[in-house]
């Protein structure tokens, strides 16, 4: 029997290629080797904007588009949204129970969240108490399956290890050894950033979504950062000092050693100008996105289906984490 892997995302719209590069292509290569869920965490995207729920039901929409056009086959992994199972959010509440205050208080991905919140409106009821519980929620999500692996980009492994953490105190506290010890599984790529060189998001203006159209991915590409010692087009250039542009290439070109070693003697000989190289990738990036756009466009004209798929795979995490909330109720002796 294949072992249960499960992760998440939060519904922030439109994926981008930092989203397929960190987590999404490594989701789809583990789908055949393991028993996968994969949830929209929405619940998530509550922790910090419960005032602005208008997109909510797109963002979902579009985040479950962007995971099946990119490989996620929901015949093979099961996809579902995580506020239509109620055994979350009773699990959510049994757990915070046994998790000491300040396991949460001193996760580092909480505390970034909550300053930029405080910078945001400078009202300190900005952080809510739902915020505070993140990590039980997150790690609810994969106790709930009694999952063995959690593929996540680096910026969430402080949550799997209070999930860890969680779980050993559970079997701790009742004496049991219900709750398996979740592990990671990181993607071994550095993380991509955005085309002005920081990280990549949408709030920052510098991502490119994977359902850009090309026009839109190469206008974006020719922006991005190439190596600042190279002024004019007759200069050196050097790939370790071009800061975005040839990340990208070594990104979406990992499998060509051909072409990067071309792109390296061209950029040091000067025989190339930033702006052909970067046509170039833009190409190359274009190219690779193709099928999943045309199949994006193709899966956005039937929203009727894509509902169903999702339905049917929150019917089937129901039952599947009820079995686990059962058993945890019997573990804690709650009232039958
Ligand atoms: N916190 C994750 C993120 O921001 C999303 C998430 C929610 C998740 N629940 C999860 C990831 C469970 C892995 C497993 O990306
Ligand atoms: Fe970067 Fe290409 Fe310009 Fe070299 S030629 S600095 S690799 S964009």
């Amino acid at each position: 029997m294949k072992q249960t892997l499960m992760s998440g995302m939060r519904p922030t719209g439109k994926l981008h290629l930092g989203h397929y590069i960190g987590v999404l292509s490594n989701w789809v290569n583990l789908q055949k080797n393991y028993d996968c869920y994969f949830g929209v965490a929405d619940l998530h995207a509550l922790t910090t904007k419960y005032d602005n729920t208008k997109d909510l039901q797109q963002n979902i929409i579009d985040v479950v588009l962007d995971w099946i056009s990119c490989g996620i086959d929901p015949n093979v992994s099961t996809i579902y949204v995580q506020s239509k199972i109620p055994q979350v959010c009773q699990l959510h509440l049994l757990l915070s129970m046994i998790t000491p205050q300040n396991w949460v208080e001193r996760d580092p991905t909480l505390k970034d969240m909550a300053k930029i919140l405080r910078n945001k409106s400078e009202n300190t009821s900005s952080v809510s108490y739902g915020l505070i519980g993140y990590p039980v929620l997150m790690s609810t999500d994969i106790l709930i399956f009694n999952a063995q692996y959690v593929p996540v980009g680096i910026d969430q492994i402080a949550h799997i290890e209070i999930t860890r953490d969680i779980a050993r105190r559970f079997n701790n506290i009742y004496n049991t050894d219900f709750f398996v010890e979740p592990k990671p599984l990181l993607t071994h790529v550095p993380m991509l950033l955005g085309i002005d060189g920081q990280k990549m998001g949408k709030s920052f203006h510098n991502d490119i979504k994977i359902s850009d159209d090309e026009k839109t991915t190469e206008e974006k590409i020719l922006k991005a950062i190439t190596d600042p010692n190279r002024i004019k087009k007759t200069d050196s250039g050097n790939i370790e000092n071009c800061q975005v542009a040839f990340k990208y290439y070594k990104a979406f070109a990992k499998d060509n050693q051909e072409l990067l070693t071309q792109v390296k003697a061209e950029c040091h000989n000067a025989e190339i100008g930033c702006r052909d190289c970067k046509k170039r990738l833009a190409c190359l990036i274009n190219k690779k996105f193709e099928p999943i756009r045309q199949k994006r466009n193709e899966l956005s004209l039937n929203i009727d289906m894509l509902k169903q798929i999702i339905d049917e795979g929150n019917k089937k995490v129901q039952i599947k984490n009820q079995i686990v909330l059962d058993k945890v109720n019997e573990i804690m002796h709650m009232y039958k």
